[in-house]
């Protein structure tokens, strides 16, 4: 008992007051400044929801190219960076690297600790958009020992950034355009989340005035954890290790056991209590591209597995659904992506979310430095000991 009100995870409290996004958990729905996920995958494209985002409205033409072309020409990092990468050992999990290397980017741009400056605030953004694909892709060039791939600027977005992470030196390389598009579908569906973990992380960070690019770094810090966006590659190691259909029962009774930590990885969701929509979109991008690509067995073993634990009580009782990241593993794996990528690949994405919700907050009149307060539970006063007498 206290002054306070106790609310351990949040699940009562709201933090702030949003326009971005909305997520009705009850009809398993997502809207983006009021535009169903759905739709904007469907019919437009990732840089056009960063626009949505961050601006409120869908772009007119002529705002559509100038913001594309804006990011376009910020693609590129300071070459220092390449050292800095250099610094991390070979081996890094690429999600080490990209706090590290986000973080490192408040270094570069001393005009962003001018948060006052409207112009400055929105060229962070815009930043911001247009260097995550490459710290990203060189993340994933560093860790897998190739050369780093700069960008090029009349690629697409999507295409562009799987041409820094797939193409090497001295041979041709063209864009899959089925895999691109798959991309940029990818990419709108991470894109934004109402106040997840992490972008109340970024808020919080915010808060206190710091430098946005140190804020987006402590956002994907908290998105690494298997219980946020760590939860694609943890979906897939858990796929691998069942392995075949026949094992399902054993990790479904698994699951249900109160006396074993494990979870179906990929299922559950603090606000969805119906079908997660991004699910079910994501299931489908994950057919279109292994269509492309050949085909898993592992889909397989996932589509039984959804199936075994939508059929089973405990995760009916519990509105245990399908999430985001169940199917995504497998689709970023097709595409060439090793385990390890798919979390930056979701921090990419969720940039946009990031820096709007940053954009929002920092223009908001009644914001505060974020400060929960506490159940104090410790000892009362005591008298200090000198340690020779401590015994
Ligand atoms: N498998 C088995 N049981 C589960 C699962 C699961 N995946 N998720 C929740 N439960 C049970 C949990 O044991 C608890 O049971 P009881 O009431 O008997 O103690 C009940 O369901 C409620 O769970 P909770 O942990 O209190 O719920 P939460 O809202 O705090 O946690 C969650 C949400 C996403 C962290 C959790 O469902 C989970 O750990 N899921 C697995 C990890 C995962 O897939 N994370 C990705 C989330 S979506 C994308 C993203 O945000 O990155």
């Amino acid at each position: 008992a206290g002054l306070f009100t106790y609310d351990p995870g949040f699940t009562s409290t709201a933090a702030c007051e949003s326009k971005i996004t909305y997520v009705d958990g009850e009809a398993g729905r997502l809207l983006y400044r009021g535009y169903a996920v759905e739709d904007l995958i469907a019919r437009g494209d990732f840089l056009e929801t960063c626009y949505l985002l961050l601006y409120g409205e869908l772009p007119t033409v002529k705002q559509k190219h100038d913001f594309d072309d804006k990011v376009t020409r910020h693609t590129m990092v300071h070459e220092q960076m390449v050292r800095f990468y250099q610094g991390f050992r070979r081996d890094s999990h690429p999600m080490a690297v990209m706090v590290g290397s986000v973080g490192a980017m408040s270094a570069f741009y001393h005009d962003s600790t001018d948060i006052a400056d409207p112009h400055q605030r929105m060229l962070a953004c815009i930043r911001m958009i247009a260097k995550m694909p490459t710290i990203a892709a060189m993340a994933h060039k560093y860790t897998t020992g190739q050369p780093f791939v700069y960008p090029k600027n009349d690629l697409s977005y999507a295409g562009n950034f799987l041409r820094m992470c797939f193409s090497v030196p001295f041979e041709e390389y063209r864009v899959n355009e089925v895999l691109a598009r798959a991309m940029d579908k990818i990419f709108i569906l991470h894109a934004d989340n109402e106040q997840g973990a992490s972008t109340s992380t970024v808020r919080l960070a915010g808060s206190s005035g710091a430098n946005p690019f140190a804020c987006i770094a402590a956002g994907v810090a908290c998105l690494w954890g298997p219980a946020h966006g760590g939860a694609n590659e943890a979906a897939l190691k858990m796929l691998a290790a069942i392995g075949k259909p026949e094992r399902i029962p054993e990790f479904i009774a698994r699951a249900k056991d109160p006396d074993d930590p494990f979870r179906l990885l990929g299922f559950g969701h603090r606000v969805y209590k119906s079908y997660d929509p991004r699910a079910a979109l994501m299931r489908e991008i994950c057919r279109e591209v292994l269509a492309e690509t050949g085909g898993d067995p592992l889909f397989e073993v996932a589509l039984e597995l959804e199936r075994a634990a939508m059929a089973d009580e405990y995760f009916v009782e519990k509105k245990l659904f399908p999430n985001l990241d169940y199917y995504s593993g497998l689709t970023l794996r097709a595409m060439g992506f090793p385990p390890a990528m798919f979390t930056a690949v979701f921090s990419l994405a969720r940039t946009a979310g990031w820096i709007a919700q940053w954009m929002e907050m920092i223009a908001d009149p009644s914001q505060k430095i974020g400060r929960p307060r506490q159940l104090y539970t410790g000892a009362t006063r005591r008298e200090y000991v000198p340690v020779a007498k401590r015994g």
